[in-house]
């Protein structure tokens, strides 16, 4: 079987460049539905360029009948290596519609048959941290534990540490337990694919991911920090409740062999924003590579006239 090529990695950028460029005319306009409609399209027909025969195994859109790039679509140009393909066109629907930041448009490679098929379940419960602490988080110890156990990972004192949590009611009982402890939080609105990747980016100031998101997100996250030597654990969330196995990164995705770029749509502390400018626009984006370990922060400069 073929292998991905290391030259997809600049290929993956110009997906997601396309479909945050799509989506950026619609930030702040009240309207994610049709922003995620112009991201959608701006990607598909960006990523059938791309060579390889690929199979989107995290789609998204069937959260809330947003428009699609189904699971099971077969993308790329099919000339080049088999691959598991995941999308999120949009990450931060609402986040681009408020105008607020961290939305991004991202991306993930894996071979055939080493992503984890969410199939139909939406949330899953997890944990993210960068290398130095990716060796001691368990998803089934208590909040505290985990949190000393990054802080000892980290030399830092638990009260330097800091939890990205999305703003959500379901998350009241880890946030009191997170302060509890004496650690401090960084709510989020959305988007934690972003802030997942920023636990294991340098100088983010962000230590730990903890709660319940997406599934699809998830494995995204996996495929960034088999890249960026970070660790996820999760479980699915299903009917209010934690069930079936944990599933840590490598269950997430099994392969070293793994590409992810992200290009932002709205500022963040991973990327930029697109910003116009009097010839067309300027867009920031990241690429890794899980063989190499490759990190690359691209600044692109689109003539748009
Ligand atoms: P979309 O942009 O695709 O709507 O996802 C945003 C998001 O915040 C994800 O980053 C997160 O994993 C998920 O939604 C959380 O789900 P919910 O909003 O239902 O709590």
């Amino acid at each position: 079987m073929a292998i991905p090529d290391r030259n997809l990695a600049l290929e993956l950028i110009r997906v997601t460049e396309t479909a945050a460029l799509a989506a950026a005319p619609w930030v702040g306009r009240g309207e994610k539905d049709l922003a995620d409609k112009a991201a959608v399209e701006a990607m598909r027909k960006m990523i059938n360029t791309v060579d390889m025969a690929g199979v989107v195994v995290i789609g998204e859109g069937e959260k809330d009948n947003a428009p699609m790039l189904h699971n099971g679509e077969h993308v790329g140009n099919q000339e080049g290596p088999s691959c598991d393909v995941a999308v999120d066109p949009i990450d931060g629907t609402s986040l681009t519609a408020n105008g607020m930041n961290g939305a991004i448009s991202v991306i993930a490679l894996a071979p055939r048959g080493t992503m984890f098929d969410p199939q139909s379940s939406f949330y899953m419960n997890k944990i993210v941290t960068g290398p130095e602490s990716a060796m001691v988080i368990d998803i089934q110890a208590p909040t505290t534990v985990n949190i000393a156990a990054v802080a000892k990972a980290k030399n830092l004192a638990i009260s330097d540490i800091t939890v990205v949590v999305l703003n959500r009611p379901r998350h009241q009982q880890l946030i009191k337990e997170i302060r509890d402890c004496g650690a401090r939080i960084r709510l989020i609105q959305d988007g934690d694919v972003a802030a997942a990747i920023e636990t294991a980016r340098p100088h983010t100031g962000i230590d730990l991911l903890m709660g319940i998101g997406g599934t699809p997100e998830g494995v995204i996250t996996a495929a960034a920090m088999i890249c960026l030597g970070g660790a996820i654990q999760g479980q699915l969330h299903i009917d209010g409740k934690n069930s079936g196995p944990i599933l840590a990164t490598r269950e997430l995705v099994n392969s070293d062999d793994v590409f992810l770029a992200a290009t932002g749509i709205t500022d963040g502390e991973l990327v930029k924003g697109i910003r116009y400018t009097s010839f067309g626009a300027v867009s920031q984006s990241i690429v890794m590579r899980g063989k190499s370990k490759t990190v690359r922060v691209i600044e692109t400069e689109h003539y748009l006239k």
